[in-house]
This record gives C-alpha cells, structure tokens and sequence, in this order.
C-alpha cells in the first residue's frame, strides 16, 4: 500500500510533534510508572536469576514493572512434577514477590506439548484419563491463584508452522476438543482471570495467525470462555517486521471481543551487537509498543526477561543475543529509553481515537518511512 504525501507529513509531524514530550521523560518514571498513567501494563518474564544472588535482578524488577510472568515456573512440570503431586514454593515466590510489590500477574501455562513432565512421558493414558489429568492439573494451579492472575496463558503454541492444529500428544490423546476443556476449566477454577491462546509467528497477517484466528472464532462461535491471544514476539531486529500487520491482526481479534497481549517480546541482534543494531532494536521496541499502544484492546506488553544477562535467545538462536532491555550490568539500553518515550509520548494517546489514527496506519504501511521518523525522534537525545 503506498502512502500519500499528506498522511507521511502527518506521520512525520506527529512522532516530531512528540519530540518535546519525549526529550522531557523524567529521570525518575520507571517504565511501570509511565504504564500505570497510561492504564497498561508493561512488565517481564521472571526466571531462575530470581533465586540467585544478584539483588539487581528483583531491585530491577519491582522497580521498573508493573506485571510479571514467571519464565518457567508455572509450568505443568515445574508445579505437578508427578502426578497429583504439586511444587508451589517457586509459583508462591512470585505470586507472593508480584502482590507485596503492586504487580499484576500473568499465568503461563497451563496446557503445552514441552515442559509437561510425567504426562507427556505417560503415553499409554487414554482420554477419558487424560482429561481427569488435565482438570486435576487446571482446577490446581488456577484455583490455587484464583483472583491472583490477570491472565493466564490457558493453551501455548497449539497450532504449528503449517497452520494446522499441532499434533501434540494432547490432541493425540484427547481430541481436538482438549482446547475447549482447558478454558472451560479454568474459568470456572477462576472466573475473574482472562484466559489466553498464546502463540509465536502468528503476531501479523499470514497463514499461521490466519489459524489462530479461525481457532479462536470457533471457540467464540460455541461459547467457550476465552479472552484474549497472546502474540509471543520473539523477534530478530535485523529482520523487518510489519508493525501494519501486527496492527491489523490486533483490530481483528478486537472485533472478535478479544484482547491481545504482547506476551515474550525480545529482539535479538547478531553478536557482538553494535551500536547500530541496538538502534534498529530500539525502534522496533519503539514500533511495537506503539502498536499496542494505538490499539485498546492490548494492554499487556512483557518482554522474556529483562537483562541480557538471563535470557533464553542465546541458547536458543545460536549466534545471537542482547535481545532485552537492560545489558548484562542492568543497564538501561537505547531499546528502554525507546520504550519509555512512547510511554510518555502524548501522541499514541491521540492515535487511540482522534484524528492521528490514520495517519499513524498510514505511517505503519510505509514502514522505512516511520521507522527513518521514529528513529530520527529516539535518536534526538543519544
Ligand atoms: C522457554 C524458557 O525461556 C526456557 O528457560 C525454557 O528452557 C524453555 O521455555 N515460548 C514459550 C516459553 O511459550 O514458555 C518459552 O520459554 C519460550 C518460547
């Protein structure tokens, strides 16, 4: 889609237009206090370096967020390690660190094809057993945080990258129809939580989130609780991604009646990063949260960790890494300045529903262009 002259000035006048705003963030705001004035949360993946002995990690985290999601710790084997024999003292940790500290918590995950321990490895259970399994497992872990949770991640990754429903060994065992029991069970285990599908490579337009969709109006068309899709984002910065996408799939969910949230965002860059890649980084921060931001059905926005000292990307994309917000030594990177100014930034505000919302689409389809602006903005103070 091309983009006329009068929305790119717009475009560009508006992230300019914000310059002033951005150039005043105030030293002290935290990225939890700008979300808390914008009525958003804005937080991080909690993991193993909690129980360590770097008092950074949690000074780091009660300071800058207002939402936490524990990386690992809420997993099907980490809280049932064997059948009906649960393990809560990390799961408490957190809950007990996110209440003491003002912090919403997300919950993740309740049904998914790793992590699962014991259930997994039973491969002679049949349905009817599976399905006693599942509803012990739900009633346990949502009961036992009942009222506690935002949102939990009910069902992680249940579609593949053929856009099929993957075939886990729940769907093996159980049927399709392990989908419609685990959100049907977990909101009755708790029914002030909002209850997500979570998933990677479905965050734009595309085949798979095409699924995603199809998936989620059906559970919608039979009445099957559910609330939101969680986009994962796990991102490479050097690779472009499609803000407009992600724009469009987040107003689709919402005319379903579901919220999106940004679930496992990282952008990692190829090591050893450079100043450059760490500028493109941030303004793919910069762009995404703008998009949730602009669209009032996202109201979440973690990233997978926080430091680049402890995050799954190295391990994971060999080669890669520095994918969060803060480098190895809790400092503040250009990615959390970038994210911080369009917390403050008035103008995303407007986008919601004034007039700058089409421009601010416009922008996104020409995304060179509004990442040259935007880039230019974030860049003004470096
Ligand atoms: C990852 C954790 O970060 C690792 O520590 C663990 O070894 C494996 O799981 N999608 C998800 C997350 O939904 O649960 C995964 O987390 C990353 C991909």
């Amino acid at each position: 889609m091309a983009m006329s002259r009068l929305a790119f000035a717009l475009s560009v006048s508006a992230v300019a237009g914000a310059a002033a705003s951005a150039r005043s963030v105030s030293a002290q705001e935290t990225l939890g206090s700008l979300a808390r004035k914008r009525g958003v949360y804005v937080g991080a993946a909690v993991g193993g370096a909690f129980w360590g002995g770097d008092a950074r990690y949690r000074e780091t985290l009660k300071r800058e967020f207002n939402i936490m999601v524990a990386e690992n710790a809420m997993k099907f084997d980490q809280v049932e390690p064997k059948r009906n024999q649960f393990s809560w003292k990390q799961a408490d940790d957190l809950a007990a660190f996110a209440q003491a500290n003002g912090m919403a918590l997300r919950g993740h995950n309740l049904v998914w094809h790793q992590s699962s321990g014991w259930i997994e490895a039973a491969t002679g259970m049949e349905r009817a057993d599976m399905l006693t399994a599942l509803k012990t497992h739900i009633d346990s872990v949502v009961g036992r945080y009942r009222g506690r949770i935002l949102e939990w991640d009910v069902v992680n990754e249940a579609v593949d990258d053929n856009a099929g429903l993957r075939n886990t060994f729940w769907r093996q065992r159980i049927g399709d129809d392990y989908l419609d029991s685990a959100f049907t069970w977990a909101h009755k285990a708790d029914p002030a939580a909002l209850l997500f599908y979570n998933d990677y490579s479905g965050e734009g337009m595309g085949g798979k989130s095409d699924r995603i969709y199809a998936l989620m109006k059906g559970m919608k068309d039979r009445g099957v609780p559910i609330h939101g899709v969680g986009l994962q984002c796990h991102f490479a910065a050097s690779k472009s991604f499609s803000a407009t996408d992600i724009d469009k799939n987040m107003k689709r969910l919402g005319a379903l009646g579901l919220r999106v949230s940004i679930t496992e965002l990282d952008f990692r860059v190829t090591l050893p990063a450079d100043s450059a890649g760490l500028a493109i980084q941030r303004d793919n921060y910069a762009l995404l949260l703008n998009a949730c931001l602009a669209n009032p059905n996202c109201k979440s926005f973690l990233t997978w960790g926080f430091t680049d000292a402890y995050s799954w990307v190295p391990g994971f994309f060999p080669g890669t890494g520095d994918a969060l917000p803060f480098d190895k030594d809790y400092k503040p990177k250009p990615a959390y300045d970038g994210m911080k100014r369009v917390l403050a930034d008035v103008t995303a505000i407007r986008n919601r529903n004034g007039p700058g919302r089409g421009a601010l689409r416009a922008a996104g389809a020409a995304l060179g262009g509004i990442r040259n602006a935007l880039g230019r903005w974030l860049g003004l103070a470096d």
